[in-house]
């Protein structure tokens, strides 16, 4: 099989980078909730070492993300664990932070309301939980490339779209995570960052 291959992941890495080394530098260990091609896991285990980084997916991803693991020869990252946030048993360890990169659009909002259940279960307290994507604010969606985007989930299936900040944040409030940064990402994206209390 050819190694899938994300061109966001490569564009949005740094940034993303540069807010989990700020955020994680005492940390030991992230879970990350929909690993993808298992680019993200990759580089951000390789630059920042003093992480365990685990990775999840459903099973369908696994091949691709094992090809990227095995091609890195990473001991700080481990083979993904088969994760449905809906459906599949979480497993049963604490970690110092959560990560989630474009999931939550993908995800229906009763799946985005297990993936906020399953993260705080996993975190520590202090713990961060980091989501990546493009949001909406105030019921707004901007710009109009975004709004496109989300007319696109939509057609592509209409449980899809692009989530509303006040929603994503009373969700976190109920399972006891606190907003600590909203960051403006490249290519109109955002990274939220919660703290579990
Ligand atoms: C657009 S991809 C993003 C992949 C990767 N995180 C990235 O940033 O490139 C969406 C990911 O969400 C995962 N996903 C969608 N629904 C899911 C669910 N119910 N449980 C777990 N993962 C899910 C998909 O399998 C896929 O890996």
């Amino acid at each position: 099989m050819v190694k899938p291959f994300s061109a966001a992941c490569e564009n949005n890495r740094e940034a993303i980078g540069s807010v989990l080394k700020k955020l994680l530098f005492k940390a030991k260990s992230v879970f990350e909730i929909g690993s993808g091609t298992g680019q993200h896991a990759v580089w951000f285990a390789e630059n920042l070492p003093h992480l365990q980084w685990y990775t999840s997916d459903r099973r369908d991803n696994h091949t691709g993300i094992n090809q990227w693991l095995e091609e890195s020869g990473l001991e700080n990252v481990q083979p993904p664990i088969t994760l449905d946030v809906a459906k599949d048993i979480w497993p049963t360890i604490t970690v110092d932070a959560v990560f989630s990169s474009n999931t939550a659009h993908i995800m229906a909002w009763p799946d985005v309301q297990c993936m906020f259940r399953g993260a705080s279960a996993l975190l520590a307290a202090d713990g961060l939980f980091f989501l990546y994507g493009p949001m909406q604010y105030g019921g707004v969606i901007t710009p109009q490339s975004n709004r496109d985007f989300n007319d696109h989930l939509k057609k592509t299936n209409p449980a899809q779209g692009i989530r509303e900040f006040d929603d994503l944040d009373q969700l976190a409030k109920s399972q006891n995570m606190y907003l600590l940064e909203d960051n403006a990402m490249p290519a109109n994206n955002q990274l939220l960052v919660w703290k579990k209390q």
